[in-house]
Formats: C-alpha cells, structure tokens, sequence
C-alpha cells in the first residue's frame, strides 16, 4: 500500500569535491602505464620554463599552478581510474585569457585538457601525459539574465548547481540537473553534453543551448551568444561544441533558455518485482501524467543495497520491504491539488493493476530530497569499490536490463563473479533508454576487463544501442566509437577536427581512435 513518509530527517547529498570520491587515499596508476599501448604523441612538444614564464605573463600568478600537491586533484578524475602527469594548470578568469594561452599552446604545440568540475566519467576531463590543463573554475560569473524569456547568460566556470540557485530566486530553474551538480560546471556540462535526471522532460542540451562563445586552438574567439530561439542563418555551429568534449577548442560563455520552476512538485517511489513491471508502470506514468510528468528513474536492488551499505542508516529502504527494483517518478506542474490528484489516481492505478505491491509519496521538500537521494547515492556508493566499471548505453527499453541479466551470467560463468568481480548493478533513465551498468570490482585488472569488453559494447551495437547515452567517449571509449557511429562519419568528424585543430593540441589520445588499438584495463 501506499503511505505517507515516516522519517523525514535525512541528509542531503554532499558536494563533491574536485575529482575525489570519498576514499582518496586509493593511490591512483598513471593511465600510460594502464594503457600500456598508448604512446605520447611526438607532434607536442614538452612543457619548457619559457612556458611557465610566458603563462605568469598573461595570468595573475595564483592562476598559474605548479606545485606538486596542488597539481593532483586536477591529474586524477572523480573514479579516480585515470591519472594524467601534467605539470600545469591554468586557471584563467577571462575569455581573452583563455584566448592568449590557447594561442600559445597551439603555436608552442603543447597538448591542452579543457577541465571543468572534473566529475567526467570517462577518462575525458584529466591528461594522459604532460598536457596543460585549463581549467574555467575562475571563470564563474553570471553575465545576464532576461526574466521574461527566461534566457541566461554565464561563464563556463559557473557550478551547475549555483545557476539554478540563482534561477530559483528568479521563478526559473536549469533545464538540466544531475547528481554531479554540487561540482560540475555549465561549460563541462555542454561539452560532454550532458543527459541527466530530467531530460524526459526539459530536452537535451541541444535544444536548451541557444549561443555559445568558445575559443579556438589558434586563439580565434567565436562569438555565438545568441539569446535568440529562432535563427536559421547558416549552419548552427555550436552545435558542434556540445557533446564534442574539449577536442575543438574552449567553451567559454554559454546561453541558455530556462524554464519557469514548477510551482510543484511531486515524487513516489515504489518497489516493483521485476524489470516487466518498471516498463508497464513507465507506460502508465507517460498515459496518466503526460504533462506533468518530469523524471522517471530505477535501480536494482544491488543498487539500493549498496546506498544502504556506504550511507548507513538514514538510507534505509523507505518501503515497507526490500524490492528486485525499485522506480521514482517525479511530477512538475503549477497547481499542487491537481498534480497530487494526478499522482495519486496513477498511484491507486498501478495498485489496482497489481503492478506494484508498495510505495510512499514525499509529503514535503525534505522528504523529496530524501527520496530523491536514494537514486542519486547510487554513483558515488558504486565508487567506493576498490574499482567500477561503469558504462552508460542506450538501448531500447524493452532490453534494457536484458543487458545486466547477461553480464552477470557471463561474469559468473566465467568465474569472475562473486570473486574478482563483486557486484553487477543497474540503473538509469528509463524514460530516455539509458542504462547505467557498473560493475564493481576488487581492483582493475585487465582479467575482468577482457571478460567484459568488447562483449559489452557488441551487445549494444546487436540492440541497435549506442554505447554512450550521455557520458561521452573520453579515454574510455575513444577506440570503440566505431561500434556506434559509421566509417563515413567517422572520417567526416576526423575531417572537421583536422580543420578546427590542424595540430591536434586539443585534448590529444581523445575522443578519435588512434591508429593503433590500445588494451585497458
Ligand atoms: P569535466 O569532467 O571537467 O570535463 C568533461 C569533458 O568536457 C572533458 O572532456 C573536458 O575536456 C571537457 N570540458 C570541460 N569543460 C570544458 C570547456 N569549458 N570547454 C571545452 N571542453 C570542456 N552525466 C550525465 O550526462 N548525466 C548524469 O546524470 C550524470 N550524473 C553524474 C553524477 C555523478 C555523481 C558524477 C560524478 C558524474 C555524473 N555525470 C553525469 C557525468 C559528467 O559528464 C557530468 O558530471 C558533467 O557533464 C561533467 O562536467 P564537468 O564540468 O565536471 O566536466
Ligand atoms: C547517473 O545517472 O547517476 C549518472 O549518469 C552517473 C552514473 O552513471 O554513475
Ligand atoms: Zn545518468
């Protein structure tokens, strides 16, 4: 049955901090020794003292970052999987900054790694050698907003979640929101295009982006901040830079269009005995609430079980019993009666269907946090394995948890699960067919990796998937684009990349497969 929340205390989700999961004491391999094929690029040059000399020349000194200690949070990603060597990290504050660095490092032949928060989760945001990192965490100002249209205007440093701060004072609210939102900022947001836990609702980056400015490796500014929802005036060059994680250059300034805040909103979470029953009650949810309708998310019950591990006893199951899975379904309108009664009847409807046995509605915004954090605890309860193997693919939703169902039977009949391999968990946005499969694991090792790849992605390749829904290709997955995306567009994308970036400075080892395989572990 249904019933109202009892505990309502419990506590938020942190702030993650720059590129650690909570056990930072895990020393972390430098990924050239990970990637044992992957080989320095001898068309960049190594970092000189004239460059450090010229870098104080055009930055204030606390933007230039040398020093040993300093340097690691910005060479390790939020995994703590890769592990870059770089020796300097620029942290400039303005677009002309960026702009005379770029130049620099373009002319100079130095590789360059764009970072934002450093949450990325494919190896993409961190070096793999000695590049210059520039970093927009000083470049974090609000330039505008026009409360009729709902557009805003910001520096690409600007945290994701200090934006809808900001918004929320005004009536609106970002289009996007993750778990990462505490860290990541607006500008690593556009380059890895990010999904999130409501673009079933608000859309994807492509189409909330109005105008971006963005730097060139050769230092040239693109000045296309357009506050303008209409504009059919050649092609539509910006979106060129989102989803193209740092390899055409620097986003600097961003523009996007804001929707008004729901006045309300609403969540249910309800447990559910098998993935069969998560799709009815998504068809349910799309008939029934189709408006108000704003995220629709599930895990397995080895998700839920590792929230409850690692964030102790104010994670509890809420329900009455422990579920195979569990859905939480949030609604977002203007009138409170009229979407709880939405709610409310589709709640009673799924229980008269037999579709689900139990579930609570939050009765306040605490509890709608709380509920909330259950799914979103799920990224960082996962990290805390000695390794994760974490992919992110869209599949069509009938076969989505199809997926986990056959790598768990493949770990076990390969003898990896339950030893090496600890847990094979599944979770995602239903309503935008994206599944996260993590696999955790004593340690990397290229056993467990061998067991799962290329399996992994020729099985979403047989689904017509794509084997990345919304993290990106980064490191990780620069040599399987090709399970994705066609010869002809991959030469077309390599054509483009060679015109933006002759030199390939632009976050080298990245993104494009190298012209030779390299194994990882
Ligand atoms: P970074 O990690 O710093 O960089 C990511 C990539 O973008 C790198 O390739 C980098 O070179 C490039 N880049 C960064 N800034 C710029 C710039 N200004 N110009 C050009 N290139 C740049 N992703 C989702 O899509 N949906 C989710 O629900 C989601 N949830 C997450 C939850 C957690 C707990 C974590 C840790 C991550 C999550 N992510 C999610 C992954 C991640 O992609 C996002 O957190 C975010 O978009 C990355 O932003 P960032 O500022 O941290 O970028
Ligand atoms: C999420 O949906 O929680 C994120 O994409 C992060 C993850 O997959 O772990
Ligand atoms: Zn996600």
């Amino acid at each position: 049955m249904f019933h109202r929340r009892a505990s309502a205390a419990r506590p938020m989700l942190a702030a993650y901090g720059r590129g650690y999961t909570s056990d930072s004491s895990r020393t972390v391999a430098y990924t050239k020794d990970k990637y044992p094929g992957i080989e320095r690029s001898t068309a960049l040059n190594q970092l000189s003292s004239e460059d450090i000399t010229f870098f104080k020349s055009i930055l204030p000194p606390t933007s230039v970052i040398t020093d040993e200690d300093d340097l690691s949070s910005y060479n390790v990603d939020w995994m703590r999987k890769y592990r870059g060597q770089s020796s300097v990290v620029l942290l400039p504050k303005t677009t002309e900054q960026v702009a005379k660095a770029l130049a620099y490092c373009n002319e100079r032949r130095l590789g360059v790694v764009p970072q934002g928060g450093n949450t990325g989760l494919v190896g993409g945001g961190v070096p793999v050698f000695d590049e210059v990192v520039i970093s927009t965490q000083h470049m974090n100002g609000i330039r505008s907003f026009d409360a009729a249209s709902g557009t805003i205007t910001c520096d690409a440093g600007c945290i994701l979640e200090v934006l809808d701060n900001y918004l929320a004072e005004r009536g609106y609210m970002m289009p996007l929101d993750l778990g990462a939102k505490g860290s990541c900022h607006i500008g690593g947001n556009v380059a890895t295009n990010a999904g999130g836990l409501r673009l079933l609702r608000y859309g994807s980056l492509h189409g909330t982006v109005l105008g971006l400015e963005t730097v060139l490796p050769d230092g040239t500014v693109l000045d296309n901040m357009s506050t303008l929802r209409k504009d059919n005036t050649g092609y539509d060059l910006k979106q060129l830079f989102i989803g193209s994680e740092g390899t055409l250059g620097i986003i600097t300034g961003v523009s996007m269009l804001t929707p008004k805040r729901a006045k309300s909103t609403n969540v249910a979470l309800v447990g559910l005995e098998s993935f069969e029953k998560v799709q009815e009650t998504f068809h349910m949810a799309k008939d029934m609430l189709s408006e108000i309708l704003s995220a629709f998310e599930f895990w397995d019950h080895k998700a839920a079980g590792l929230v409850r591990a690692h964030h102790g006893v104010g994670h509890k199951d809420p329900l009455t019993s422990q579920y195979p899975f569990y859905v939480l379904v949030e609604t977002q309108g203007s009138d409170s009666e009229h979407d709880m009664a939405k709610l409310n009847g589709f709640l009673e409807k799924l229980l008269e269907s037999s579709i689900v046995d139990d579930g609570v509605v939050a009765q306040d915004d605490t509890q709608i946090k709380s509920l909330w954090s259950l799914r979103e605890l799920i990224p960082e309860a996962c990290s805390k394995a000695g390794a994760v193997y974490k992919y992110d693919v869209s599949i069509p939703v009938p076969k989505l948890y199809t997926l986990v169902e056959d790598m768990r039977e493949r770990l076990a009949a390969v003898g990896l699960l339950g030893q090496q391999v600890e847990e094979v968990i599944g979770y995602g946005h239903v309503g935008d067919g994206n599944l996260h499969l993590n696999i955790t694991a004593t340690s990397y090792d290229s056993k467990v990796t061998q067991a799962i790849e290329p399996y992994v992605y020729e099985w979403t390749a047989k689904h017509a998937g794509s084997i990345s829904a919304e993290h990106g290709l980064g490191l990780m997955k620069a040599e399987k684009i090709g399970y994705s995306k066609s010869p002809s567009m991959i030469h077309l994308m390599r054509q483009i990349k060679q015109l933006i970036d002759p030199h390939g400075i632009m976050n080298p080892y990245k993104y494009f497969p190298s012209t030779h395989q390299h194994q990882h572990q």
